[in-house]
């Protein structure tokens, strides 16, 4: 069956017949729909990019009305059961998953990648004592753009593999920095001999002591939130990494961009504000009451609703499982009970039901990390460190497509038309905008 879409334009009578590949038209192809010959032709116009694809991709599969996610065809909830972080970030780069010498030797290139320029280490030294982690690490990622200035070489695919293995290997490093900076802690150097997320732990919490062993569960349950939080598909940061990519900006400079983007309180942001919103209920009796003031529009409850699920996050789902595997070590974290309270309420309530709000992935990646005796300043940098695999897969999937140019959107203008010129001596205040 021919699959096309029939246009009947009532202004002129035309029509036109579109095709639809892969359940989509090309925005191009309305261009030709016009009430002139000098008629610039029909634009589409989709604030936010409410039903507009922006590219072809294989790397992430979401069906939010069913709670899928896949990453590159392999279910989440396998992938967090069966693999590491590096072999999951591996697969999303590079599109399947690593045979065992493959794995070794990529391995091996992170952990050569560890280390920061010793100037890098300064530059961060340069910051104030109460400066927030994310602001310290976005700059950073940016400065790193300085320390290996060939990265701009975007279209070589060897520099690209290096800045690739540079960024991952560098972003634990520079977010355990920024946790040592906000407690006035020396910076500890990686250990080569540690795992991904174990040398994390080590450059977080070592002290006094020789050598620091964390503990193999929280390892375990650290690796598992960065397999879930790797890539996203099409969110807020990641278009912010294709766009800022697209115009050819090294990949450091690119992700420093989209990490910016991850800092927001409606996107990766949102953990740090569930952290504070729970404080703020205090108590499991309180829940009722917040719960009000949300229905009433005074603030939203973080951590819940999406963009894409409309079902139920299935992150959320091996968070609270992971949550149990933590708190076996740590003790229970009294917020849970309280985020358990606002859960039940919440799913039971019209308002929530009717509008499809579900928890999302931050709303127990906070718990679990504060219970982990991470500083909710901190979540979002937690955050950035496995995305960066995300981004950096989707960055490259955009510079391979040989479809993709700069990003560049229209706009539908709705200003003046062209005004007369009134000099400086003639002009009068414009009335002040009435307040709604
Ligand atoms: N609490 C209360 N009401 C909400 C919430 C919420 N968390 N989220 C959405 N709504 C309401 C909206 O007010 C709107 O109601 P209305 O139809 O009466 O106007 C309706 O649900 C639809 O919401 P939109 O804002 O249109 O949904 P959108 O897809 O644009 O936003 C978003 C998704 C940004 C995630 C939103 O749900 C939100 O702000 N959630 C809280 C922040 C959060 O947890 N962000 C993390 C997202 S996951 C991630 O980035 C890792």
């Amino acid at each position: 069956m021919k699959e096309g879409l029939l246009i009947s334009d009532q202004r002129t009578q035309a029509s036109y017949e579109i095709p639809i590949q892969d359940g989509t038209i090309r925005a191009m192809d309305l261009r030709q729909i016009k009430t002139a010959p000098d008629d610039f032709g029909l634009m589409s116009y989709d604030p936010a990019f409410m039903n507009t694809a922006s590219c072809r991709s294989a790397i992430t599969f979401i069906e939010g009305d069913k709670g899928i996610l896949r990453y590159r065809g392999y279910p989440i909830e396998t992938l967090a059961e069966k693999c590491s972080f590096l072999e999951v970030a591996y697969l999303i780069l590079f599109g399947d998953l690593p045979t065992e010498p493959q794995l070794k030797e990529w391995v091996g290139q992170i952990t050569h990648h560890t280390m920061l320029h010793e100037t890098t280490k300064k530059f961060l030294e340069g910051f104030r004592y109460d400066a927030h982690p994310m602001g310290m690490l976005v700059s950073t990622v940016a400065a790193l753009s300085t320390v290996y200035p060939e990265a701009r070489h975007v279209q070589d695919p060897e520099i690209r593999r290096l800045q690739i293995m540079r960024l991952i290997g560098k972003m634990p490093t520079i977010a355990a920095y920024t946790y040592r900076h906000s407690l006035g802690y020396p910076y500890v150097y990686p250990d080569n001999e540690l795992g991904y997320t174990g040398n994390f732990m080590n450059m977080l919490w070592k002290m006094a002591e020789p050598r620091y062993t964390a503990n193999p569960a929280l390892a375990c349950a650290l690796d598992i939130l960065f397999i879930l939080h790797a890539d996203h598909e099409q969110n807020c940061s990641a278009n912010v990494m294709r766009s800022v990519g697209s115009s050819r900006a090294d990949p450091f400079l690119a992700t420093a961009a989209a990490a910016a983007a991850l800092s927001g309180p409606l996107h990766g942001g949102a953990n740090e504000e569930v952290l504070k919103m729970l404080d703020e209920i205090g108590a499991k009796d309180k829940v009722p009451a917040y719960i009000e003031k949300v229905k009433a529009g005074q603030f939203k409850l973080m951590g819940f609703g999406h963009r894409i699920y409309k079902n139920y996050d299935p992150r959320a789902r091996i968070l609270k499982w992971a949550a149990d595997r933590v708190f076996e070590v740590t003790g229970r974290n009294p917020k849970l009970d309280i985020a358990l309270e606002l859960e039940r309420i919440a799913l039971e309530d019209e308002y929530f039901i009717k509008r499809k709000l579900y928890p999302n992935v931050d709303f127990y990646s906070g718990i679990i990390y504060q219970a982990m005796g991470f500083k909710p300043e901190m979540f979002t940098v937690l955050f950035a460190i496995p995305r960066t695999a995300g981004w950096l897969a989707q960055w490259q999937e955009m510079v391979e497509d040989p479809e993709q140019k700069i990003a560049r959107p229209r706009q539908v203008y709705i200003g003046h038309a062209v005004r007369d010129f009134v000099p400086l001596e003639k002009r009068s205040a414009a009335p002040a905008p009435v307040k709604a």
